[in-house]
């Protein structure tokens, strides 16, 4: 796996422990859900009914909180995850341009995986690297001035 640790299997009987050290916490959801990704790389359906069940919300309110952070997958990630800045800095340099190019290379939206789950296509919001805008980042490794060309041989270059 590209990004830390492989992801565990869901369970039940895992998600519960996981969350449990929050459940008790004013304002555990978000640490909550951080930590469910962080075992998982995604958070599953069975993860929210189980979520709003422990913080008395609804479904619609926990899954209003999953979709606002962009960091937050509801399917589990391709074997590569590749963000793209797509915030101001960047977006002033090409990087809605280099989206697409990317998108058309990998034959995917932003926010999409490859059919052979290479390759996970995710927007980002600052990399704190405005001054090398456009800015990406590739299985954590982050990468400035990036050009289609440079885009085009990192993603070649992934296994
Ligand atoms: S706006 Fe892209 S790195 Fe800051």
């Amino acid at each position: 796996m590209s990004q830390g640790h492989p992801p565990e299997i869901w369970s039940a009987a895992r998600g519960e422990q996981v969350l449990a050290p929050h459940a008790t916490t004013e304002g555990g959801l978000l640490p909550a859900l951080h930590d469910l990704q962080a075992a998982f790389g995604f958070i599953p359906d069975e993860a929210v009914r189980m979520l709003a069940q422990v913080f008395n919300l609804s479904r619609a309110e926990v899954h209003g909180v999953v979709t606002f952070y962009h960091d937050f997958r509801r399917e589990p990630a391709g074997r590569h995850v590749v963000k793209l800045c797509q915030a101001e800095a960047c977006q002033a340099m090409g990087s809605r341009d280099l989206a697409a190019h990317a998108g058309a290379h990998l034959g995917v939206a932003l926010g999409g995986t490859t059919g052979d789950g290479r390759v996970t296509l995710e927007p980002i919001y600052c990399l704190g690297l405005c001054a090398t805008a456009p800015s990406a980042m590739i299985d954590g490794r982050v990468l400035g001035r990036v050009t289609p060309a440079r885009l085009d041989a990192a993603l070649e270059a992934l296994a």
